[in-house]
């Protein structure tokens, strides 16, 4: 009995040797950090609200790149420095998603987003492709966009002078120009299936904030409270959204012309074969979950902060607002007139600094241990091109919580060529695919809505101050906050 015991014992006290040697021999190259509490790490240390509060000390104690550790042996990697995420996601081994619940489940495990790989190099330049031949970023998208945008001018009219909030037109607007790009077909802005989509994208989004704990341990979800009810949201939407979009597909298999996403994409499944890998029907459908999931609140939520910061800063507002008067009086603007507003400009690039709508851009994997600028990233580490971080430096951008557009102008108020630490949609070779449709979006929805309206705060405060920090789950939500709608006459001044 005693030789038992002593021989478990024994055996343990190896174990526990032998466990830490292990772990002593990966941890001592890593990049710095805390470690927390033996098994569950610095997870008790991180303040969910503001976990950008948490990461801003430990930049300031450890640097540019540091660890953190969520439960035992399970790494996320903050890379907080422009040059570092640049230098980082350029390169292959960088570039993989992780293997969790939110890329496995929410997202398919695949799609433009989850890929990895041969599938996700294919589809993404076929996208990209495909997008671009269809006007993404140019003429024809530009009118798509354009309507969407008229639409909303025309509700807003219906909305004058009394406290609103904005969110749900702007969202639906935004919805309804991709619905046409991915399948050519147009849903009237009170069209309940424009509502349902809008439904789903949203619950979808909200169920991946709410499980984002699941993307250190999937295991635990369904016993966490919050969690758990994104996890059973997300099931549930799963097949909702898969009938909505399959129904789609059938019916273009059927009609063929339209000439849009859907349509090219079945052209693409037929010259290669139905069985090819890249490109079959599921892969399509994971991909229009993914330019929902990453396409619509990105944008929508922008605007909306747009609105916010401008209202906070009349000022700033009156400039755009003279820019836009002198330079297109009464002209629906275009994108070819861009280059003519740079004060605009310089006010959708202080927004999206400001904003950070994706705090922690969207994160990458390494699947193998990779060493990178002097440390050991281990396999199975996530790894964060931390947004919110550089765009707070103030090394980059001094007074970094003041909003100024002034600071991408130069001295003859013409956009600066570059400004070191501005990468609002990542960088390498996962950088955000969307990009141009959504400076597209950005530039049309604020030329247009700041020609015609004059937007002002309530007299009555319905919120006291602007909360820059994200809220635990992926897209960083502006505080629900009201404006007022006057219609602007003429050449007026606002100044
Ligand atoms: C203001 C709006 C937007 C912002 C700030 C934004 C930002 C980003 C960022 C930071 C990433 C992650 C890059 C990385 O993994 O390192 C990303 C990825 C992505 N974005 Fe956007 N995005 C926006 C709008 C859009 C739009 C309109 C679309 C498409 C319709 C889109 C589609 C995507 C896709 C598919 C990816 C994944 C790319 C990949 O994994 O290869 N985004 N975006």
């Amino acid at each position: 009995m005693f030789s038992a015991i002593t021989l478990i014992f024994t055996f343990s006290i190896l174990w526990i040797i032998y466990y830490i040697r292990e772990w002593w021999a990966v941890w001592r190259h890593m990049p710095p950090g805390p470690y927390g509490l033996p098994l569950l790490g610095y997870l008790p240390f991180i303040n969910i609200k503001k976990q950008v509060k948490t990461f801003t000390e430990l930049k300031e104690r450890y640097g540019p790149i540091f660890s953190v550790t969520m439960t035992h042996g399970v790494y996320n990697i903050h890379l907080c420095d422009p040059d570092i995420i640049a230098d980082a996601f350029s390169r292959p081994e960088f570039l993989p998603r992780p293997d969790s619940f939110m890329f496995k489940v929410p997202f398919g495990g695949g799609g433009l987003l989850g890929n990895n790989g041969q599938i996700w190099q294919d589809n993404r330049r076929f996208t990209l492709r495909t997008l671009r031949d269809s006007g993404f970023g140019k003429t024809s998208l530009n009118d798509t966009a354009t309507e969407d945008v008229l639409e909303v001018v025309r509700i807003f009219k219906e909305k004058l002078g009394k406290p609103i909030d904005v969110g749900w037109d702007l969202n639906i607007a935004i919805i309804r120009t991709l619905w046409r790009i991915v399948s050519g077909i147009e849903w009237g802005h009170d069209d309940p299936r424009i509502h349902k989509l809008f439904g789903m994208v949203n619950d979808a989004l909200e169920g991946a904030g709410e499980v984002s704990l699941g993307n250190f341990h999937s295991g635990l979800i369904r016993f966490v409270p919050g969690a758990k009810e994104g996890y059973r949201k997300i099931m549930s939407l799963i097949n909702e959204s898969d009938a909505l979009f399959q129904g789609e597909i059938d019916i273009h298999k059927h009609e063929v012309g339209f000439g849009d996403y859907i349509d090219r994409y079945l052209e693409e499944i037929k010259k290669n074969g139905s069985d090819h890998p890249s490109f079959n029907e599921r892969e399509l459908r994971l991909n229009i979950r993914s330019l929902f999931g990453a396409g619509s609140e990105t944008t929508s939520t922008t605007i909306r902060w747009a609105l916010h910061f401008l209202i906070e800063n009349p000022d700033i507002q009156a400039k755009a607002q003279e820019e836009i008067d002198r330079v297109l009086g009464d002209k629906q603007p275009h994108l070819d007139d861009k280059p003519n507003l740079p004060y605009l400009e310089a006010v959708i690039r202080e927004v999206n600094r400001m904003c950070n709508v994706l705090p922690l851009g969207v994160f990458h994997a390494v699947r193998e241990d990779v060493w990178f600028r002097g440390y050991l990233f281990p396999a199975g580490s996530w790894v964060f091109g931390n947004q919110e971080l550089v765009h707070k430096d103030p090394k980059f951008f001094p007074d970094p919580e003041k909003f100024d557009p002034q600071r991408f102008l130069d001295e003859e108020g013409q956009l600066r060529k570059s400004v070191p630490g501005y990468m609002p949609f990542g960088a390498g070779k996962r950088q955000c695919l969307g990009e141009s449709l959504a400076k597209l979006q950005l530039f049309l929805y604020l030329a247009t809505l700041l020609q015609t309206f004059k937007f002002s705060k309530p007299k009555k405060i319905f919120h006291s101050y602007i909360d820059v920090s994200p809220t635990f789950g992926l897209i960083n939500h502006p505080p629900p906050f009201s404006l007022i709608i006057h219609e602007r006459t003429k050449n007026e001044s606002d100044c």
